[in-house]
């Protein structure tokens, strides 16, 4: 039985989560196309990996693997935002929503991450970690191969203007991107 998100409240939530409605159009293709591997790579407070945990159990539990990569440190672009007990209570979001069975935290940075993957393994990988220009074209050609064909790529803040995203993200995909709301940038892999 799913509990329901309305748990994430105070210094649980994430308020950068502005994007459930994508991982809800996402989460649907664990039907149209039998996806069932998935990555987030930047957890924060657990909020948007639980959501797609959420949104993906809705429709099933065969065979599905949600993974999440954080290193629960500051860096360049999110000391700010980073208490001392970030790993804690993205913990304990998970546990509250009963899905620490299911969501996979591989605790390292994307680029270690991205070492333990054979290439083609993922259907779907979101890319909303260090916004460093530098750390956003590395994230981008560690785990573009990690795609298989049919799968996407894609990632936040698109649209911010004091990060790397949209450099790193014109220089290698130019036009073949989609952009949607909320600075989401989104590419298909063929
Ligand atoms: C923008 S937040 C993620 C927000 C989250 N997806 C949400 O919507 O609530 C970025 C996260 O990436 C993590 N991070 C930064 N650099 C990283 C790296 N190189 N590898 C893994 N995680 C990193 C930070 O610790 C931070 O928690």
């Amino acid at each position: 039985m799913l509990k329901e998100m309305s748990g994430f409240t105070g210094e649980y939530k994430g308020e950068w989560f502005n994007y459930p409605w994508y991982y809800n159009e996402i989460a649907l293709n664990v039907i149209t196309k039998k996806w069932r591997k998935f990555i987030e790579l930047g957890t924060w407070r657990g909020h948007s990996i639980c959501h797609l945990c959420f949104e993906i159990k809705k429709h099933t539990d065969d065979n599905i693997e949600i993974y999440t990569v954080d290193t629960f440190k500051p860096t360049s672009t999110s000391a700010s935002c980073t208490p001392s007990n970030l790993k804690d209570i993205c913990y304990k979001n998970i546990q509250r929503m009963g899905m620490e069975n299911t969501i996979k935290v591989l605790e390292c940075t994307s680029h270690e991450a991205s070492l333990k993957f054979e290439d083609g393994y993922f259907d779907f990988v979101f890319i909303d970690a260090d916004h460093a220009y530098e750390r956003i074209k590395e994230d981008i050609n560690d785990w573009l191969p990690k795609v298989k064909k049919g799968g996407i790529i894609s990632g936040h803040d698109y649209a911010g203007e004091v990060n790397g995203v949209k450099k790193a993200v014109d220089e290698k995909f130019g036009n073949n991107k989609i952009l949607k709301n909320v600075g989401i940038w989104e590419v298909a892999v063929k």
